[in-house]
């Protein structure tokens, strides 16, 4: 009878947080966890339009697939979510069910949502319904057919996505466990980090190995050497994360967006959870061999660069602190994909005229004076020498860049 009967008290809980606005002795408190929750989630990132009232909706999110935009998700019955319940919301968070069996697209990123507790999800749900109702209609599918039919989700569901609370691994620490909970979940760190299949799913095998966005490269932040965080240590972690900088790099784009809206207001336990358990992944990684020497991309990329680079970042890749980026052992030459790498070849770049830097030292642009395959081998040789190993570069990977620099 007691288990009954506590399991009664518990679903009168719920019940009463999800019919009306919260009230009681521990509201405050509910009411800001779940504040803090949805920063942790960046909800904002996607549901509020800057300069807009928070959580009503329309920010727009490109995907492959065309533009979907961001819900209006404040308590106003007409147009929000105000006549929706608790069991409701976690459907939503936990498997991307909406109100009345509509099947949501993986850009609420459900896929990593269904980690979070239900206990997280019930502070979550209590700090939603004390944001002032916006009356704000938002059609958010704008997706082109055949995407915009919601069914085809659920084959998309069915290949890609799978269920569950996070399981906490007993093998390893609290502060491990809490931030394994946080990138997987509300961090949904994946969404950019995780290589994606054809259809926009992440490819398990490969999670946080580093995945193209549209235009930008979100890039390993496991903590191998090589290729990854290897050399960060925990607190070069935590420091980017909290100020979108630190000794090794500058965090632009969106990643910017995520420490502005969300990753500089988590506290400082959560991110030292975050980079202890980032550290800890992948350990064991078999670093790639480099190409031959004598390999005849590598032999015609070896004249290139004595010929047309060697100036500036000297013949061993040692470049000369702060003014010729080192090229020699640097994570960004041995990533997988060689994008950044190609764009900054054949564009240049102009990073060196800012105000407080006006003749700076520039990267000057070879588009004009380097073939498409001039610039595959150059940059094979790079990747393939002093302590450097990544996957050759073609002459088409080159193309295509140059095609879409033309367009821009
Ligand atoms: C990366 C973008 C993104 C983030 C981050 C995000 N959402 Fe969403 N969300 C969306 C999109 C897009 C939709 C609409 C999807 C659709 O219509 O299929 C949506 C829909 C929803 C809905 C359903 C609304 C309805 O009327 O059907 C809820 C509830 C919701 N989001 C809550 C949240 C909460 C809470 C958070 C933070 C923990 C969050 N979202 C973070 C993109 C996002
Ligand atoms: C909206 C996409 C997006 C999300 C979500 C995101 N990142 Fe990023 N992240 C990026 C991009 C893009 C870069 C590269 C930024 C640049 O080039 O300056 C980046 C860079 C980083 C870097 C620097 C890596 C390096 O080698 O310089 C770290 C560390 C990082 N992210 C951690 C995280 C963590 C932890 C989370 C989750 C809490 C996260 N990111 C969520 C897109 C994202
Ligand atoms: C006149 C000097 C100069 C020459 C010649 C030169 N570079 Fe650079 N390179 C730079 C500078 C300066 C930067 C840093 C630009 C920035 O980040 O703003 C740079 C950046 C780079 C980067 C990006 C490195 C990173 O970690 O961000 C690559 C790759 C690169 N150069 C390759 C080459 C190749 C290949 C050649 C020959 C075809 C070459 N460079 C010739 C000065 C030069």
């Amino acid at each position: 009878m007691k288990t009954l009967l506590n399991l009664g008290i518990g679903l009168l809980a719920a019940t009463s947080i999800s019919a009306y606005a919260v009230t009681g002795p521990d509201s405050y408190e509910l009411v800001q966890k779940g504040k803090y929750i949805a920063t942790l989630g960046d909800c904002t990132a996607c549901h509020t339009v800057p300069g807009k009232p928070l959580f009503s909706g329309g920010v727009a999110i490109e995907t492959p697939f065309g533009e979907l935009l961001g819900a209006n998700i404040t308590p106003d019955p007409a147009t929000g979510i105000g006549r929706w319940n608790f069991e409701e919301f976690q459907n939503t968070m936990a498997r991307g069910h909406a109100r009345n069996g509509k099947q949501l697209y993986p850009a609420m990123p459900y896929a990593a949502y269904t980690k979070v507790t239900r206990e997280d999800n019930m502070a979550l749900w209590a700090y939603l319904r004390t944001i002032e109702p916006v009356h704000n209609e938002v059609e958010t599918n704008q997706l082109p057919f055949p995407f915009n039919i919601r069914m085809s989700m659920r084959v998309w569901n069915w290949l890609n996505f799978t269920e569950g609370e996070f399981e906490p691994d007993a093998q390893k620490s609290e502060q491990w466990n809490r931030g394994a909970y946080l990138v997987q979940g509300l961090g949904h760190c994946g969404s950019c980090h995780t290589p994606k299949n054809l259809i926009g799913g992440d490819k398990s095998s490969e999670t946080l190995k580093g995945g193209e966005l549209q235009g930008w490269m979100a890039p390993n932040i496991t903590g191998v050497a090589h290729v990854g965080l290897g050399d960060w240590s925990e607190d070069d972690i935590v420091q980017y994360l909290k100020t979108g900088a630190n000794r090794y790099d500058i965090a632009s784009g969106p990643m910017a967006e995520a420490v502005e809206n969300s990753t500089q207001h988590w506290r400082d336990e959560d991110l030292m959870a975050v980079a202890v358990y980032l550290k800890d992944l992948d350990h064991e990684h078999d670093k790639p061999q480099p190409l031959a020497a004598d390999e005849p991309a590598m032999t015609a990329g070896r004249g290139i660069y004595e010929d047309r680079c060697s100036g500036c970042h000297t013949p061993n890749g040692e470049g000369i602190p702060t003014l010729f980026p080192k090229l020699a052992n640097a994570p960004l030459v041995n990533s997988r994909e060689a994008v950044s790498m190609i764009r900054v070849v054949l564009a240049g770049n102009r990073a060196g005229t800012t105000d407080a830097a006006p003749t700076g030292p520039a990267m000057p642009s070879f588009a004009w004076n380097l073939s498409d395959e001039n610039v595959a081998d150059v940059l094979t040789y790079i990747r393939n020498s002093w302590g450097n190993a990544a996957p050759a570069v073609s002459a088409s990977e080159v193309r295509k860049q140059r095609e879409t620099l033309q367009d821009e």
